[in-house]
């Protein structure tokens, strides 16, 4: 089979920003407590931190990281981790009904993302607690001055100055009934605004993140996100997205459409956010921050009651195969694709929790899901190009019939590198992709990877840790054009250098 993409490099969508490569830590099962944090350990440094860990994810190149939660952070008093580890309380965490030490907190956290070299994205608790405590947060993190909670700062950490911290979390999810302190759009609304007046007005140089709704296919879907934007749109500079893919009925073709339902949903977003800003006149943007994303099935089911109320119990483990894969690098597609509006995305999470990276007490190894994420926010530069695809169609389900061919371009205008991504859903075809740019030459290619295999269910694991990792993809410039050779259920990014025509 054959598809053909056509660009243009006039044609952008907008600028790629690098923050839709960011992660996502919360205190939920093993992922800060034997993941980020392990002191102890053979393979941690002094401060306790998994050196393996730090290692991995520096390759996953993520400008953010979300934290502390996710659901946790709805029940959670940041005060307790913080000042001398003796003296912290351990608590119940009720989201996941596990025990919480305290013995990493924000002052841990941050540090962790000096290591590792990325920005942290701090969620505040507007559930169980409320716009004071949120805001004395962000005065711990970020002032200056001589107040009580950063004379605090000073005494446990030794930081004269303020973390900087610039990117807030207004709650997690404040829309769904499993959430502690969930409560109506409009109710919501009203803390969101609050929380974040008054925190912009300790910091103003910080952004804020309005919960939206957390999954399609809640009843409130697209409504609570209205009422939510009408009455913060002047206080806050994102509205969240989540969403969780899963193949629980086993039907692969229908699975590997998945990047048509993220297409759906943003550009649900898309329609809303320009609904709202026409409605009130305004000349600001808001920008959609997709800060949860991940395929989230495998572990279903799996939790042992004996695990219950103890700390870091296994929790959410999912071992990804190779259609995971081929869905994270849909996922990471279709941000690109939607540049103009999709300006943060976290995948959900970073280490043994749903995560690309998985460790146990003598090592780690990489999940599937790590490479498409690895090749991508690598290589996704500069302008998200807009793209004309020819592609065969096949049967995918409940989608109906759903291109073959799964793409996005980006052009850096600064280097002339071009990036091309693109995935083959075919489980039985091969697809030979021809690229073309109008205005540009092609000169060489620099980067030819790909990750897939017609063993849709091959996962990595301890004692396979190379079963799924990139190959050489083939791809060579021929006319003018880029020929790719694309093997069924496979992902390849390719990376040219172009120059002017
Ligand atoms: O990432 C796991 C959980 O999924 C998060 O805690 C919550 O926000 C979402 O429902």
């Amino acid at each position: 089979m054959k598809s053909t993409i056509t660009a243009v490099s006039v044609l952008s969508i907008g600028q790629v920003d690098p923050k839709i490569f960011g992660g996502f830590a919360e205190h939920l099962g093993r992922c800060i407590y034997e993941g980020i944090y392990e002191p102890g350990s053979a393979l941690s440094d002094e401060q306790g931190y998994r050196q393996d860990v730090i290692e991995a994810v520096r390759r996953l190149r993520m400008p953010v990281m979300r934290y502390p939660g996710g659901n946790f952070v709805s029940c959670y008093d940041w005060r307790d981790g913080i000042g001398p580890r003796e003296k912290r309380p351990a608590r119940v965490d009720y989201a996941w009904q596990s025990l919480e030490t305290n013995e990493f907190g924000v002052d841990e956290f941050i540090p962790w993302c000096r290591k590792v070299g990325t920005e942290p994205m701090l969620a505040v608790n507007l559930g169980t607690l409320g716009t004071l405590e949120a805001a004395h947060l962000l005065e711990y993190c970020n002032l200056e001055t001589e107040s009580e909670w950063v004379r605090r700062r000073r005494a446990n950490t030794g930081h004269e100055k303020g973390y900087g911290i610039k990117l807030w979390c207004l709650g997690n999810e404040m829309d769904g009934p499993w959430q502690a302190g969930h409560v109506p759009a409009h109710e919501y609304a009203l803390r969101a605004d609050a929380a974040s007046r008054m925190m912009k007005g300790l910091d103003p140089s910080i952004q804020t993140i309005a919960v939206g709704s957390s999954a399609r296919g809640m009843k409130t879907y697209l409504e609570w996100d209205r009422q939510v934007l009408e009455h913060c749109w002047d206080t806050v500079d994102y509205l969240s997205a989540h969403r969780y893919s899963n193949n629980s009925a086993n039907h692969s073709a229908e699975y590997l459409a998945e990047g048509v339902e993220i297409d759906r949903i943003l550009t649900d977003y898309a329609g809303l956010l320009d609904y709202v800003r026409g409605v009130k006149k305004s000349h600001k943007r808001v920008y959609l921050s997709f800060d949860e994303w991940n395929v989230w099935y495998h572990s279903h089911g799996q939790r042992e009651p004996k695990q219950l109320w103890t700390k870091a119990p296994h929790l959410l483990e999912d071992i990804y195969n190779v259609e995971d894969a081929l869905i994270a690098a849909q996922y990471l597609n279709a941000f690109i694709r939607r540049a103009d509006i999709v300006k943060i995305a976290c995948i959900a999470q970073v280490v043994n929790v749903i995560a690309p990276i998985m460790t146990r007490q003598d090592g780690l190894f990489l999940q599937t899901i790590f490479y498409p994420f690895e090749m991508l926010s690598t290589h996704a530069r500069g302008q998200s190009l807009s793209l004309s695809i020819q592609s065969p169609t096949y049967s995918a389900g409940k989608h109906g019939q759903v291109p073959v061919l799964d793409a996005a371009c980006t052009l850096d205008p600064s280097t002339g590198r071009l990036m091309l991504s693109t995935v083959n859903r075919s489980i039985e075809s091969e697809q030979v992709v021809e690229f073309e740019i109008l205005d540009r030459k092609l000169q060489q290619v620099l980067f030819s990877q790909q990750i897939g295999g017609t063993d849709l269910k091959q996962t990595n694991s301890f004692d396979r840790p190379d079963a799924v990792v990139p190959t050489l993809a083939r791809a060579n410039i021929d006319d003018r054009k880029l020929r790719l050779k694309l093997p069924p259920t496979t992902h390849a990014v390719i990376v040219i250098d172009t120059s002017e025509r």
